[in-house]
C-alpha cells in the first residue's frame, strides 16, 4: 500500500512522487536530510530533530524555513498517513535549476520532501550485533547531516560483506561512529564516546542516551577512544534513531565481553524504553 508523501506543497502517493532531473539534490547530493521515531503518533524528541536539521540546512547554505513549519508538517505526515509507530523522513535540497552547475545560475527554491515508513518499536533489549572496524573514508563535516551518503554506503556494505551489521570507523585508530549511528563503550562502569565535533554526526539518541546515563548515576566522558580501548571494553553499543540503543557482541573476531548485553547497556534501554512509554502516557 502507498503513502502519502509531501513535495514541495502538495501531498501526492509516493509512487506518483517526481523530482526534477536538475534538482540540486539529485545531481550533486546538495541537501540535508532528518530521521525521527515516532511511537503511538508521538514524535520523539522533535524540537531537537529541528534545530539539527536547521543547523544542517544553514551549514550548506539553505534559507532558513521556520521551525513552526517542520512541527505542522511531521503532525501533518503521521495523520494523513495514519500510522501509529513510524519513522518520519525529511529531506530539503537546494532546489532545481534549469542545467547542471556546480554553482546555482539563478536563485533556487528548495526542495521539500517529507516520507513515513512504518516502525517495529523495541521493548526489549534487542540481540547483540557484529560490528566491522574499517577506516572512515568519509568528509571532514560528518556534523552535517547530509545527504551524501556514498562513503556511509561503501562502508555498509563492505562490513556486510565481513558479516557485520555495521562498520565501526576510524581515522587514524580513533573511533569515530558506525555508517549510520553513534557508539559508545563501557570500561569499569563508565560510558565514553567521542565528543560531538566535525567527525560525527551528532546523534539525538546520543545527546539523549548521555541525558539518561547521567540521570542513572553513570559517569560519561566524551573523549575519543581508539581501535585497542574498543577491543578491549567491557561493553559496547551503538545508537540510532531507528535502532535505540543496540548492544555489540563482536567486533571482527574478537567478543565483547561474554558476547551478551551487558548490565549497563541493559540498564540505559531500559531507561530508553521508559522515556518512550512516558512519551506515550504523557
Ligand atoms: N542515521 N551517525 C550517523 C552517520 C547517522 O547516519 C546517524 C543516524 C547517527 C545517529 O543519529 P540519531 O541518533 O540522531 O538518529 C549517527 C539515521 C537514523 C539514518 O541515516 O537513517
Amino acid at each position: 500500500m502507498s503513502n502519502l508523501v509531501y513535495l514541495n506543497g502538495d501531498w501526492v502517493a509516493d509512487e506518483n512522487a517526481k523530482v526534477s532531473v536538475f534538482d540540486r539534490g539529485f545531481l550533486f547530493a546538495d541537501g540535508v536530510y532528518e530521521v525521527v521515531p515516532v511511537y503511538q503518533r508521538r514524535p520523539f524528541l522533535l524540537n531537537l530533530h529541528i534545530q539539527r536539521l536547521q543547523r544542517s540546512a544553514e551549514a550548506i547554505g539553505i534559507e532558513s524555513i521556520a521551525a513552526e513549519f517542520w512541527y505542522q508538517l511531521v503532525s501533518d505526515l503521521i495523520h494523513r498517513n495514519n500510522l501509529d509507530d513510524c519513522l518520519v523522513y525529511i529531506q530539503l535540497t537546494f532546489g532545481a535549476d534549469s542545467q547542471r552547475s556546480h554553482l546555482p545560475t539563478q536563485p533556487l527554491t528548495p526542495t521539500i520532501y517529507a516520507s513515513v515508513s512504518p516502525l517495529q518499536v523495541h521493548w526489549n533489549t534487542p540481540t547483540p550485533v557484529k560490528v566491522a572496524v574499517l577506516e572512515d573514508i568519509r568528509w571532514h563535516r560528518c556534523d552535517i547531516k547530509s545527504i551524501s551518503l556514498l562513503g556511509n554506503i561503501m562502508l555498509k556494505r563492505e562490513a556486510a560483506k565481513k558479516g557485520a551489521l555495521e562498520p565501526l570507523l576510524h581515522r587514524n585508530g580513533r573511533i569515530t561512529e558506525g555508517a549510520s549511528c553513534n557508539y559508545f563503550l563501557v570500561k569499569q562502569g563508565a560510558l565514553y564516546t567521542p565528543p560531538a565535533d566535525h567527525l560525527i554526526l551528532a546523534g539525538i539518541t546520543r545527546t539523549w542516551v548521555i541525558q539518561l546515563a547521567r540521570q542513572l548515576g553513570i559517569e560519561v566522558f566524551e573523549v575519543v577512544c581508539d581501535v585497542n580501548q574498543l577491543q578491549h571494553a567491557d561493553e559496547v553499543f551503538l545508537t540510532s534513531s531507528s535502532r535505540e540503543v543496540q548492544p555489540v557482541g563482536q567486533i571482527d573476531d574478537i567478543i565483547v565481553g561474554n558476547g551478551q548485553c551487558g548490565v549497563i547497556t541493559a540498564q540505559i534501554a531500559e531507561a530508553f524504553h521508559a522515556s518512550k512509554r512516558h512519551l506515550i502516557q504523557e
